[in-house]
């Protein structure tokens, strides 16, 4: 049946909305609320034998890659080699004996994404797609899939999907983590209910809407815009600047935090807003005071931290908005969502064509 818009402006805005349910029902597969364990379905390849594990994709759907990178390293201490498809696929890369990969992709038609399988699967690694449409080519031609449950995204950028992406590498990480003892049983069961407390997180967030759009209308008058993050973020920053940039045609660019003194401080000045994602928690301060440098230049901070971030950063930063505290390990699905209201606001208030922005295909089926 065709998907209508309901009462929304556009597709854009009615998915950013099913955030919270998306993000429910992609959970609900992959952990049980009652014993808080992950239930994978059967993998093509066993974590525990694993040698190595190549990440790959397109855009926003190797941005999630990129955060499950930093979550299974650290959760299951397994290495991971993660590339943009459209650069795997050409640069010949040694593929470990007995190694796996995985792919992600909402359409599961991406051509750079499907020539990657294709050259994993030639190179003898097992190859597990994280795939929104089950009888797309990649989740026929994989050897295992994991389905995310977004049910059809319209909008050319992608908002749900990349955050139920994000859910399904999170419990992949965790059930790794586990199949080769890096995680007790009490890590997993704290890690599952961080994780069943993130649809109505997400539902705080989308309360903060009103606030978004503020920040929105200054974010509005900028030529050029810098997103920072550290950690498991520094891939949403980069998603926030891929965004703002396919959207509201701004120029953006997503930047790890630490990388500023490393030359992008030198664009720092009061017409380029610096978007921070800033949540307390063990890269709070470095990220902070990363900032204070960029502030100290004159450039203009936006930040998104939680309750006890607020003050710290009230004292060098423009805006602040606050969202739930959470642990670091939810951080990345939930700080997604509003860099993606923010995008969409923009792109509103400029009066593009916010579904359908001009050069793109919600499906890159050609190379
Ligand atoms: C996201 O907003 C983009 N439109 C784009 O980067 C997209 O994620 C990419 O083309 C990959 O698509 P896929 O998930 O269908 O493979």
């Amino acid at each position: 049946a065709a998907v209508g818009k309901g009462n929304y402006r556009h597709f854009m805005e009615k998915e950013l909305h099913e955030h919270p349910a998306v993000l429910g029902d992609t959970l609900r597969q992959y952990l049980d609320p009652k014993t808080l364990e992950v239930r994978l379905p059967r993998l093509p390849f066993d974590p525990a034998r694993v040698p190595r594990l190549t990440i790959s994709a397109c855009g926003s759907a190797f941005l999630a890659g990129a955060v499950g990178r930093y979550w299974i390293e650290e959760l299951a201490r397994l290495p991971v080699d993660a590339d943009v498809a459209s650069e795997f696929r050409y640069r010949d890369p040694p593929l470990a004996e007995g190694g796996a990969a995985i792919l992600v992709s909402q359409s599961g038609e991406t051509a750079d994404t499907m020539a990657a399988l294709r050259l994993l699967k030639a190179g003898g690694q097992k190859v597990l797609s994280v795939v929104n449409v089950p009888e797309s080519s990649m989740a026929r031609e994989s050897d295992g899939a994991v389905l995310t449950v977004a049910g059809p995204e319209i909008g050319v950028a992608s908002t749900k999907a990349f955050t139920a992406q994000l859910a399904v590498m999170a419990c992949l990480a965790i059930g790794f983590g586990r199949a080769r003892r890096e995680l007790s049983t009490l890590d997993e069961g704290r890690l599952t209910q961080a994780l069943l407390e993130v649809p109505s997180q997400a539902a705080q967030i989308l309360e903060q809407d009103a606030q978004i759009r503020d920040l929105a209308a200054e974010v509005a008058k900028a030529r050029d815009v810098l997103f920072l993050g550290r950690g498991s973020l520094y891939p949403i920053a980069l998603e926030g600047a891929l965004k703002l940039k396919e959207i509201s045609y701004i120029h953006a660019e997503g930047y790890a935090a630490g990388e500023m003194k490393h030359g992008p401080i030198a664009l720092i000045d009061s017409a380029v807003p610096v978007i921070a994602l800033c949540p307390t928690g063990p890269l709070f301060e470095k990220t902070a005071s990363n900032l204070q440098e960029a502030a100290a230049r004159g450039g203009r901070i936006m930040a998104f931290t939680d309750a006890d971030g607020v003050a710290p950063l009230s004292r060098f930063a423009e805006h602040v908005i606050e969202l739930p505290k959470v642990g670091a390990f939810s951080t990345p699905i939930l700080y997604a969502i509003p860099v993606q209201l923010l995008a969409y606001h923009v792109a509103v208030l400029k009066g593009t064509d916010v579904d359908q922005p001009r050069n793109l295909a919600k499906s890159v089926t050609v190379e």
